[in-house]
């Protein structure tokens, strides 16, 4: 091994990180003068910074992403044998792990068909939003090129997935957008822009026909959502609304891209988070836990009615989806998730994730009961929520400040939480849970319990 962890100086690191590393998401002004934070090693659902204090990182790698956990060994074989054997070629050649991990997906999804693989969840989104594009030209002369997502989503970085994303402080600063992308409204029952009624998802999902009329059928080709809204709040679609969505996208024409870049591979307590509510998407984007984080590995999966429209008129040289991602070609990143899919069917994970998942939910709704601050549960899966208010009665949110003070006392009792942040102006208010999906009650009861007394101190 090049690099002995036994002969790393952390001194000497900790001020390489300080004087030289831009972290993500990171105003460095209070790091001129103390050090960023940084991990060390992990092993199942722990982790343990430089100083050597240990946490239970109830947030998979603060992201949603190590969803079988860390130190998994046997991932990190399957990663050394493929990359002496094979590293790297360009993916308009095949690979033995990308081949025999495509495979093993698609068992996973009915109705699907075909793998593009990538870096990261933008990137695959990204490829879903070309393939839509060139599908408009070569069929409809650019026409139907439009594509809709949802106000809250979020669908990656980089300049198109940012143009949509539906978080505008997320996107604030980074603009001109992209043209060609609308937006419609969210689907977050607790803030109802309809009042209290019966069919609030079917009237939610109606305002995806009213963007389609408005901006004309002719012209929208697809629509992006996540299953459930992660970064946005952790909002779980209201009852009715994905028959409604269905529904509008088969009646006008519309291609259904679902983004399960944190729903996808077990976390929601299904493979799929689509597969919570009888879907059929035309495309599938994921990437944080296809390979848990063991590599870096995105995949654009759709159907092969889409993929066959590329065939379609072979002799014209423009017609083939002429698109290439150069790490898309990494053997590792399928050697990671294959070994990462293995471990998950094996050991029952995406039934824990659901069994946990209620158990966990069971305990927030009983917190919820004593803090007057938590205003709604919700989620699925290990994949939870909750969003924090002033007053029950008006909603109001409370400032970002809350949860950020919340987030801190549970990381001083070594339990590390996520929260929404700097993605709406009023609503970074909700704290959320995404623990590995090999948590145990116990766990799950040591996280419950330090959001507690978190609140006790916070709210006074
Ligand atoms: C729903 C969703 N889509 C896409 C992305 C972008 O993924 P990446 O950061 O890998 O580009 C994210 C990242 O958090 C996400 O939450």
């Amino acid at each position: 091994m090049s690099l002995d962890l036994d002969q790393v100086n952390i001194d000497d690191v900790l001020e390489s990180d300080q004087a030289h590393v831009w972290h993500h998401l990171t105003q460095h002004k209070p790091f001129e003068d103390k050090k960023p934070p940084m991990m060390v090693s992990g092993k199942g659902i722990r982790i343990t910074d430089a100083n050597g204090r240990e946490y239970l990182d109830a947030v998979s790698g603060g992201v949603w992403t190590v969803n079988v956990g860390y130190g998994r060994e046997r991932i990190a074989d399957a990663v050394r044998d493929q990359l002496v054997e094979m590293c790297y070629f360009a993916n308009a050649a095949g690979n033995i792990p990308g081949a025999m991990f495509a495979k093993k997906l698609i068992e996973k999804m009915p109705g699907m068909s075909r793998v593009y693989f990538s870096n990261s969840g933008s990137e695959a989104n990204e490829k879903a939003y070309k393939m839509v594009r060139q599908l408009a030209a070569l069929e409809t002369d650019g026409v139907k090129h439009k594509i809709i997502y949802r106000d809250r989503d979020y669908h990656g970085t980089t300049i198109g997935a940012l143009s949509s994303t539906g978080q505008f402080q997320r996107k604030g600063q980074y603009g001109p957008f992209a043209p060609g992308f609308v937006e419609m409204p969210h689907c977050l029952e607790y803030r109802s822009q309809y009042g209290e009624v019966d069919n609030y998802g079917e009237l939610a999902a109606l305002e995806l026909e009213k963007v389609i009329l408005r901006e004309g059928p002719e012209t929208v080709g697809a629509v992006v959502l996540e299953p459930i809204t992660a970064g946005g709040g952790v909002i779980t679609p209201p009852e009715g609304y994905w028959e409604t969505i269905q529904h509008i996208c088969s009646k006008y024409n519309v291609l259904l891209h679902i983004d399960e870049v944190v729903c996808g591979v077990g976390r929601t307590g299904k493979w799929f988070g689509y597969q919570h509510y009888g879907i059929k998407p035309d495309f599938v984007t994921m990437a944080k836990g296809v390979a848990s984080g063991y590599a870096a590995i995105s995949c654009t999966v759709t159907t092969e009615a889409v993929f066959d429209r590329f065939k379609a008129n072979a002799d014209d040289p423009m017609s083939y989806f002429r698109d290439i991602s150069t790490f898309g070609g990494c053997a590792s990143g399928p050697a990671a998730a294959l070994e990462n899919l293995k471990i998950i069917e094996e050991e029952g994970l995406v039934d824990n994730a659901a069994q946990m998942g209620e158990y966990l939910l069971e305990k927030l709704r009983m917190l919820q009961q004593k803090h007057q601050l938590i205003g709604d549960v919700r989620g699925k899966g290990l994949f939870v929520g909750m969003e924090l208010v002033k007053d029950r009665a008006t909603k109001e949110p409370v400032d970002e400040s809350v949860p950020a003070q919340i987030a801190a006392d549970c990381m001083e009792q070594g339990v590390i939480i996520g929260r929404t942040n700097r993605s709406f102006e009023k609503f970074n208010n909700t704290l959320c849970l995404s623990p590995a999906l090999i948590c145990t009650p116990e766990d799950i009861d040591e996280i419950v319990d330090a959001i507690d007394g978190a609140l006790d101190r916070v709210a006074g």
